[in-house]
């Protein structure tokens, strides 16, 4: 578990403006970006240099800020030493634009460069990520965040805040620890867990906020494999949107603490009287993430805005196509069949290749499809976890509703989400319109159980 008292001594805290710097528009007028990957030297303890990899030189990488119903284009280069692609978490995206190394595109090689064109067809709280080997390449910093703002934007600038989250393993005296990079006891296990959180690249990074304004805090997990776990009421916040959809009004969520999956994002509104401190509290003790600074008052007397919900086609359950994935492996989990690139594992099969999970017994891309569905139809997809684990599903080119957990109903209006969260033994039922043309992922975004088995696709003709 995380433990900063252990870890190292000193707090190392950081008073910071906890604003992350924009990614500046290439061309005036144009909605163009640069994003260039390459490695870096940045500290992620006190002063010691870590060796990273950054897109533009930072990480988080630089936050794409753009409007919904805009399109994008985005100049990429890859100045690494191995092959990768960006993936644009949660856009409802064109195929060919996924990112996805080895399904949706050949990976950019060292030196080449590659044009991400889309359009953003919904507003809210997203994130992009390297997807080639993403347990090493997110790991090392590849990843920041793409909020899309609505047509007119609810919150102004000052006002709508984004808090990246990472867990990072470091070693003494404070370095990324890049030799565990790649551990089968992380794969089997429960992935690369870290010791140290950081928010926006800072450790525990200051919030001056006015007293009685309405903040948006934008959070979003980039851990490889850490769920956290938050208490909103803690400091007064309201969730308001999840995985980039707003939730609407009416929905109160019955629950606190939240947890928040690799991949997840939470959007809370805070409308802060006193200082406060955002912590996980997974842990025997507290971890601080963010600090909270009232300092001025409201100006305005300001309401609490409500934020448009998108438009998503609704899934009709019945007459949907019904997928089963059975989720079985890892550690813990006894004996299971793996059948990986079409040879049935055994002995020191399972050591050499990697693999320790399945799903319906294959281990990461088939050949063929987990299934396929034509254009319009409505997917009812049953997960059940039949792991000793969490793990934290992802399907990519859709949102879905979650419309059940183990049987009973979801009852805090069967959110849209992108990934949702499952726990050993749970069956959790989503449904979405594949109305998205291509071939998507479907995954764990635990990023060494992606890499270990727990990876499948499917067709949209
Ligand atoms: Cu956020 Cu397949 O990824
Ligand atoms: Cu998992």
């Amino acid at each position: 578990m995380i433990d900063r008292r252990n870890f190292l001594a000193g707090t190392g805290v950081l008073v910071s403006a906890g604003v992350l710097p924009g990614l500046a528009v290439a061309k005036a007028g144009a909605q163009e970006f640069d994003l260039i990957a390459g490695p870096v030297q940045q500290a992620l303890y006190e002063q010691q240099p870590s060796d990273l990899w950054a897109y533009n030189d930072i990480v988080p990488g630089p936050e794409i800020r753009v409007r919904k119903g805009e399109r994008i284009r985005v100049n990429f280069r890859n100045n690494l030493e191995e092959p990768t692609s960006i993936h644009w978490h949660g856009i409802r995206i064109e195929n060919a634009m996924d990112g996805v190394s080895g399904l949706t595109q050949e990976p950019v090689q060292p030196g080449d460069s590659f044009v991400y064109e889309f359009e953003l067809p919904d507003s809210g709280t997203y994130w992009y990520h390297a997807h080639n080997k993403s347990w090493n390449e997110v790991g090392r910093g590849l990843y920041g965040p793409l909020i899309v703002e609505e047509r007119t934007s609810t919150f102004d600038r000052d006002h709508d805040i984004t808090l990246i989250i990472d867990d990072w393993r470091l070693r003494q005296p404070g370095v990324l620890d890049t030799d565990s990079f790649g551990s089968l006891m992380d794969w089997s296990h429960g992935g690369r867990l870290g010791n140290w959180l950081l928010v926006n690249g800072k450790s525990r990074p200051v919030l001056k906020l006015r007293s009685g304004d309405a903040y948006r805090l934008r959070l979003i997990n980039a851990s490889n494999a850490r769920v956290l776990e938050l208490d909103p009421n803690r400091f007064g916040g309201k969730v308001i949107a999840y995985d980039g959809q707003a939730l609407p009004e009416s929905v109160v969520l019955p629950y606190s603490p939240h947890l928040l999956g690799p991949a997840q994002r939470i959007d809370l509104m805070v409308v802060p009287d006193a200082d406060f401190t955002i912590e996980e509290i997974s842990g025997d003790k507290p971890f601080p993430l963010v600090d909270g600074i009232v300092d001025g008052i409201s100006r305005t007397a300001q309401s609490t805005p409500s934020i448009p919900v998108n438009l998503i086609p609704e899934p009709d359950v019945t007459g949907a196509r019904k997928v089963k994935v059975v989720m079985e492996g890892g550690a813990m989990g006894g004996f299971v069949n793996i059948t990986y690139k079409g040879k049935r594992l055994e002995g020191e099969d399972f050591r050499k290749t990697g693999q320790s999970w399945a799903f319906n017994g294959i281990a990461n891309l088939a050949e063929a499809p987990l299934f396929t569905v034509r254009r319009g139809e409505t997917v009812l997809l049953e997960t059940i976890n039949q792991t000793g684990w969490v793990h934290a599903m992802h399907v990519h080119g859709h949102h879905f509703r979650v419309l059940s957990r183990s049987g009973a109903d979801v009852d805090n209006g069967k959110p849209w989400r992108d990934t949702f969260l499952i726990g050993p033994e749970q069956t959790t039922e989503v449904a979405f319109v594949a109305d998205n043309p291509g071939k998507w992922l479907y995954h764990c975004h635990m990023l060494e159980h992606a890499a270990a088995g727990m990876t499948t696709w499917f067709e949209i003709s």
